[in-house]
């Protein structure tokens, strides 16, 4: 694999983003922004009812975030003068065909001039909606795609998934394709259409029962539970991924493909200070949970490896890959973007870093006080022993309440509904992570090493575009990094 420059190459090219109001586009955009300003012309996609909206949301859920202070303290009186020469926002939703671009000389102009294309967009909610996450995980995927290849002179689509797309498998997961109707329990009969043909119709069944809009909710949930278990995935997010991968790699024809599967992302680790991070996912469910004071125990498996990946290496990663190949056109490569194999950490290390950074450093609430945390948290190392912790613990205290609403006249109604919710609360959301707190697989990051090592030989910029999971002391990384981060961003 041969390739020079990065920031050369980035220079004078035209890029087209989706999902850019989302956490990883984020990342890539800043990035591009900070380190090339000279590149050609950034298309962003976002969701908007019209052009004026989208620039509204670009620049109240993008631009305004701190993660751009170091990009406008780098280009000084430029940075707006280089988003407005440089950067066009427009209005569009992937589950459609154009990708609901309206603006046809949009359309033909975005056809001669792009060069790369690429697809963050996503419903990242493990329970997500079938009908929503089919739209835009497979669908959206597949519509990415079908645009990307009536362009005229492009050299590379780059759909970024998920590496969790291999469900609940175990060992070393090698960075292979899906093919088309592939499944991961061996079922056969997964049929994308047929899968569009279901959600159809049950729509209309639900319509036509005259099913609130609440109830429509629950059935899709349900239903796209359902066809991942089916199939053998764990959520309908990764199995709505993992079809639309099958999708672009069917698709695609003659089009190079990369696709990247990053594993948990976290805060920024360097680029463009350490510690930029939004929202609480996966992992981080636990970190704001427990920070919060509202944790007293985890259901992991403690030994399990936790495959974490910070934003912006995973960045570097799709931007040395985006450059290595469309110097050098590719057929169709995966990257498992993550840190398993090369630097793992596990659940035991990562419950430590909670623990001694809230003992020590305690989030003080929105009234100043300080919150206390649990120092000796209660371990379930299997979903059975935390259902018969629950059993044991809050169900006959569910009991006494229902006794004595009925002896008292419901006076005790409130408390029941509150622990009952939360209990069920709970049970839902271990039911949720558990693929990921029990998870036995590690990614194989051949690909990603053999990049790396390409990227070195060839003296390309490797300061700039890190990519070493290897390089990460964790402990360091948690404790100063990314738990501050969480505390100032998210909490
Ligand atoms: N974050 C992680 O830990 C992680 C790990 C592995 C892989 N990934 C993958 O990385 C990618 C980016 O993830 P993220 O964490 O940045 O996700 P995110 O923060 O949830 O952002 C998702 C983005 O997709 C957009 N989007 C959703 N539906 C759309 C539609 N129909 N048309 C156009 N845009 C749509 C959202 O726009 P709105 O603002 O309009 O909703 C948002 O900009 C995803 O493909 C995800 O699967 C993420």
């Amino acid at each position: 694999m041969e390739f020079g420059s990065i920031l050369q190459f980035l220079e004078n090219k035209t890029i087209f983003v989706t999902g850019v109001t989302g956490f990883l586009a984020k990342i890539f955009v800043e990035k591009i922004l900070r380190v090339q300003p000279n590149v050609k012309k950034l298309y962003l996609l976002l969701r908007a009812s019209d052009a004026t909206s989208a620039s509204h949301r670009f620049h109240n859920e993008v631009m305004r975030k701190d993660l751009f202070r170091v990009a406008k303290e780098k280009l000084g009186a430029n940075f707006d003068a280089i988003i407005s020469k440089k950067i066009n926002i427009f209005s569009g939703d992937v589950c459609y065909d154009d990708l609901g671009i309206k603006d046809s000389s949009l359309r033909e102009e975005m056809k001669k001039e792009l060069d790369i294309v690429l697809n963050f967009a996503a419903t990242t909610r493990f329970d997500e909606r079938y009908d929503i996450a089919f739209g835009t995980n497979t669908i959206g995927a597949k519509n990415v795609m079908c645009f990307a290849k009536i362009c005229l002179k492009l050299k590379l689509f780059v759909h970024i998934s998920t590496a969790y797309v291999c469900g609940e498998s175990s060992g070393l997961i090698p960075e292979n394709p899906y093919r088309l109707g592939e499944t991961l329990n061996g079922v056969s009969g997964l049929d994308i259409e047929e899968e569009k043909k279901l959600i159809d119709t049950k729509l209309d069944e639900l319509k036509a029962k005259g099913a609130t809009e609440t109830e429509i909710k629950h059935a899709m949930k349900d239903i796209g539970v359902k066809r991942a278990k089916r199939y053998g995935w764990p959520n309908t997010y990764v199995f709505t991924k993992a079809m639309g991968e099958m999708l672009v790699g069917h698709f695609k024809e003659n089009l190079p493909l990369v696709i990247i599967r990053p594993s948990m992302i976290t805060s920024t680790y360097k680029e463009p200070f350490p510690g930029w991070v939004e929202d609480a996912r996966t992992l981080d469910a636990l970190t704001l949970s427990y920070g919060k004071g509202r944790l007293t125990f985890f259901v992991v498996d403690l030994a399990s490896i936790v495959d974490v990946i910070p934003g912006d290496m995973v960045v570097n990663a799709i931007i040395v890959a985006m450059v290595a190949h469309a110097n050098q056109p590719c057929d169709e490569v995966i990257y498992h973007v993550g840190s398993s194999v090369r630097n793992p950490i596990r659940f035991s290390n990562f419950k430590d870093y909670l623990i001694r950074h809230f003992t020590k450093k305690p989030w003080i609430n929105q009234n100043g006080k300080p919150v206390k945390v649990v120092s000796k948290v209660t371990i379930f190392n299997s979903i059975p022993n935390f259902h018969k912790f629950i059993r044991i613990r809050y169900l006959p205290l569910l009991k006494v309440l229902e006794l004595a609403n009925t002896i008292f006249c419901q006076s005790f109604q409130g408390a029941y509904n509150n622990l009952n919710r939360r209990i069920k609360l709970v049970k839902r959301l271990v039911e949720l992570y558990q693929p990921y707190l029990f998870f036995h697989a590690i990614f194989d990051d051949s690909n990603l090493d053999k990049l790396r090592i390409a990227a070195e030989e060839n003296g390309v910029e490797t300061d700039i575009f890190f990519l070493d999971s290897k390089s990460i002391d964790w402990e360091d990384y948690f404790l100063n990094t990314h738990i501050p981060g969480m505390v100032k961003y998210v909490f």
